[in-house]
């Protein structure tokens, strides 16, 4: 039986981390283990965006399913996947019902318009509805979904300077996509939407720095030039871990920002691709049985807090209590 364990060899630990849901309160996410064998923890909490970087093969798309999956345990939120790359690498999350998109620019391009109209939409309902203008400061029980949008290989679209279709049309759109995800991240923190921008080409042109800026929490998996680092990470102090000394062979291994503001190196733990289809088609399998469902559809916009008898359901305690 599968028991939410999901291994992780760093340079001198070999640990194994339980897979925990997102804190909704502290918004914290467990992703593997820093150098010294402790938790390596991102935090969005009040965060609107988070930029992960590295160059292909280094771990950004199996680490983001990591994410996405604690996100979706924790019942509270809604995630949309914008696949740039257009290949199989997310297509557990289609099969696993999650809002989904390919590499076609007219449908992401749509997906992102339907999630701006739902900031908006939020932004105005928020105070009359909750009392309040910050999704953060909304008791955790009553909150609206967590809106969670994933751009990998977001540069198909960004790097308006190495667009692959120079039609006018094609870059109306694509500068239409940045200006929405700019949006989405200067907006969407009191809103209660996190976008996450993975590229594998981190520069100022497929992560510009008016969006780049706006997002708090950064993670740079390994990179090749200093330039490619400051990209995703910003500058650092002189002493803060080096992306480009992550050697190939430690996949997952990546520079994270900590809460305090600090940098960490880390290793994000490993969970093959079916597996992570398993956990979540369970989950989705037994939400008639738990009031508590991930609803990914369009339809009512409430989604209640996972109920805690979850862990002693019969069916799903294997795979999807990780404590
Ligand atoms: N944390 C990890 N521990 C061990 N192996 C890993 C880890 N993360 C990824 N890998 C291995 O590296 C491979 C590539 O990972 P992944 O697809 O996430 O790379 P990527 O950075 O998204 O690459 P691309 O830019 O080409 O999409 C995986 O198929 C897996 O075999
Ligand atoms: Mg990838």
């Amino acid at each position: 039986m599968n028991t939410g364990i999901l291994s992780s060899r760093h340079k001198r630990h070999t640990a194994e981390i339980r897979l925990r849901p997102f804190d909704p309160i502290t918004g914290d996410i467990v992703v593997g283990v820093l150098e010294d064998g402790r938790p390596a923890v991102i935090n969005v909490s009040n965060q609107s965006g988070v930029v992960v970087g590295g160059v292909p093969g280094s771990g950004k798309t199996v680490g983001m399913m990591l994410i996405v999956l604690s996100l979706l345990l924790s019942g509270i939120t809604r995630v949309h996947v914008i696949d740039g790359k257009g290949g199989a690498d997310w297509r557990w999350a289609s099969t696993s019902g999650l809002d989904y998109s390919t590499d076609d620019t007219d449908a992401a391009l749509s997906m992102l318009k339907r999630m701006h109209l739902k900031l908006r939409e939020r932004l105005t309902s928020l105070p009359d509805e909750y009392g309040t203008s910050n999704w953060w400061n909304i008791h955790s029980r009553q909150r609206p979904p967590l809106e969670v949008i994933v751009i990998d290989e977001c540069q198909l679209w960004f790097d308006l300077r190495h667009l692959t279709d120079l039609s006018k049309e094609h870059k109306e759109k694509c500068s239409t996509i940045l200006s929405l995800a700019t949006d989405l991240v200067r907006r969407g923190r009191s809103a209660g939407f996190i976008l996450f921008v993975l590229t594998q080409k981190p520069t100022a042109d497929s992560l510009p720095t008016n969006l780049r800026d706006n997002c708090g929490t950064r993670i740079c998996f390994r990179v090749l030039t200093a330039e490619a680092g400051r990209a995703v990470l910003g500058d650092l102090p002189t002493g803060a871990p080096d992306p480009t000394t992550i050697p190939a062979s430690r996949r997952g291994g990546a520079v994270i920002t900590t809460d305090s503001g600090m940098t960490s190196m880390c290793r994000f733990a490993y969970m093959p691709e079916g597996e992570a289809e398993r956990l979540i088609c369970m989950y989705r399998t037994d939400a008639s049985k738990h009031t508590a469902v991930i609803n990914n559809c369009e339809t009512g916009d409430t989604v209640q807090q996972a109920p805690s008898t979850r862990s002693t359901c019969a069916k799903c305690q294997g795979g999807l209590f990780f404590r």
